[in-house]
């Protein structure tokens, strides 16, 4: 079911329409990718070039910046003691660039940073800074040995001081 009333760019492409439910007045931008099985609410606004994998579910209050990655099964909650009323829902911002894994699980509330990526399967309970990795439940930023290695020397030394991680990692880069 796709609602009359959302704004869709006609570049974006929702690969199987009869299988996705898309409320009210949500805004999709250019050139996005819409798998099946996905659930988008009323008022989400997502920009251009976002991909939306499969089984996603997307309430009232998320906006997904351009070019973010959602992975297949990704959730967004808004109601953090549910049921609650719709004017206690607190909303959550994906930031540009911004990469989440399979999975994950994102609470009320919560901005990820731009470019941040989110470890599959993680549940994300705070506000992430942009340019990091982060996995695990509840989701922690780690020093990992793919794309975190370019992450500044600060970001280390910071990592460092939070004792995420130890000496002997940063000694290993
Ligand atoms: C988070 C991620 C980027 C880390 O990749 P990496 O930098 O190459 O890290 P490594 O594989 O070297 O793993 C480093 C450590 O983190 C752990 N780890 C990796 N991914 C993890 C995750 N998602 N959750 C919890 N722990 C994880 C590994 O077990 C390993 O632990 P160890 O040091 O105790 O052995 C990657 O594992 C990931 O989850 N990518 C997202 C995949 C995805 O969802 N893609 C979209 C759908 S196709």
């Amino acid at each position: 079911m796709i609602s009359p009333e959302s704004l869709i760019d006609k570049t974006a492409k929702i690969w199987h329409p009869e299988l996705v439910n898309i409320y009210g007045d949500c805004q999709i931008g250019a050139f996005c990718n819409i798998g099946c099985f996905v659930e988008i609410g009323p008022g989400v606004i997502i920009g251009d070039n976002v991909s939306i994998g499969a089984f996603c579910f997307i309430p009232s209050g998320v906006m997904i910046e351009n070019d973010c990655f959602i992975g297949p099964g990704v959730v967004f909650c808004n109601d953090k003691y549910p049921p609650g009323p719709k004017d206690g829902w607190l909303p959550i911002l994906v930031k540009t660039g911004a990469k989440i894994g399979a999975k994950v699980t994102i609470l009320p509330g919560v901005t990820i940073g731009e470019r941040t990526l989110v470890g599959a399967g993680s549940v994300v309970t705070k506000n992430l800074p942009p340019d990091i990795i982060v996995m695990g439940n509840p989701a922690r930023r780690r020093i990992t040995s793919g794309w975190g290695k370019k992450e500044t020397l600060e970001a280390v030394v910071d990592a460092y001081q939070k004792n995420e991680m130890g000496i002997r990692q940063i000694l290993n880069g």
